[in-house]
């Protein structure tokens, strides 16, 4: 199975935040794919409905019936999972792991005969605007053009090693929570001088995604955009000292390190709580 066109049916175990983001990308890619999607709550079985996939709380029909399985449930409830589909279910599934964290070898570990891929999207796969990093084996060889199918409904797709998902999580995965604070934090500075909030926000909104945009295209050091902008005693370097007097490029960078430490932290008790589920009798 190469391509996503050869999927008949894709199954989605945890439709929450970024199980229905894949399930309305993938949607707009291939409108005729079944999607079955699981969930606990009424709420999340009808959301998955109103999305286009066939609800069910049923998660080993599920993994029964699809070619290929995206597991989104928060890591902790990876266990719980794992008692609820048959051990024979998993078998030459291809199975992509979105959760947080969870390693290759784990993965391989508990999903006996499937074919695993490690995926780290972030919550603009919403808007088409995911950036996504996956990771496989030599076993995931021959399914990759489709896991990269798949991921480009949501995005841009970059193959990595597994070393580099962790960090990834932080700075993708989490990255547009640390912006939008970011964004919030210049909002409300902009109120305290005086400024109208919904003007403000849409302000820097634009100047975000200009910024974004004039970084890419000019493939530039973000300093030169900084020494473009700064004139000898003008505003932009009166409030860069205030940046560098309150330690925000230091904080920034050990935010990044914090949460790449949490992604690798999680990881290992998920390892560890699936050991020891697989090692009861
Ligand atoms: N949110 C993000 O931006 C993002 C980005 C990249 C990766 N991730 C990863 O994606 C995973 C999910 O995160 P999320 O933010 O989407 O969390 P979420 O909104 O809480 O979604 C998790 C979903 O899993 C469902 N679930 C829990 N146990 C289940 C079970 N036994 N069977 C079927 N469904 C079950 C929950 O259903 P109910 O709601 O019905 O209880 C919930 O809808 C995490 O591992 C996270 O690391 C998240």
């Amino acid at each position: 199975m190469n391509r996503l066109g050869d999927v008949s049916v894709l199954a989605v175990i945890g439709a929450g935040k970024i199980g229905s983001a894949i399930i309305r990308s993938v949607k707009k890619c291939r409108r005729d794919l079944t999607i079955i999607a699981t969930g606990r709550r009424e709420k999340t079985l009808r959301q998955a409905k109103e999305l286009g996939a066939i609800p069910t709380r049923d998660n080993n029909r599920a993994v029964r019936e699809a070619e290929v399985v995206v597991l989104s449930v928060k890591p902790h409830h990876f266990p719980v999972v794992l008692k609820q589909v048959d051990e024979n279910n998993w078998q030459d599934k291809i199975v992509l792991s979105v959760m947080a964290g969870v390693k290759l070898s784990t993965l391989k570990e508990a999903l006996k005969g499937a074919i695993v891929y490690r995926a780290m999207p972030n919550i603009n796969a919403l808007v088409g605007l995911s950036a996504t990093a996956v990771t496989t084996d030599s076993n995931g060889d021959k399914h990759r053009e489709l896991i990269e199918e798949l991921l480009s409904c949501m995005g841009t797709v970059y193959w990595v090693p597994e070393e580099i998902i962790d960090v990834w999580t932080s700075l993708a995965g989490s990255g547009p929570a640390f912006l939008a604070e970011i964004v919030d934090a210049m909002v409300l500075g902009a109120v305290a001088v005086g400024m109208p909030r919904d003007l403000a926000y849409n302000a820097i909104l634009d100047v975000l995604e200009g910024t974004a945009k004039l970084l890419k295209t000019r493939r530039i050091h973000p300093v030169e955009v900084r020494d473009e902008v700064t004139t000898p005693a003008g505003t932009t370097i009166r409030g860069l000292i205030t940046l560098e007097s309150e330690g925000v490029k230091a904080a920034l960078m050990k935010t990044i390190e914090a949460a790449s430490q949490r992604a690798t932290e999680i990881g290992e008790k998920i390892d560890e709580a699936i050991k020891k589920e697989l090692a009861k009798p």
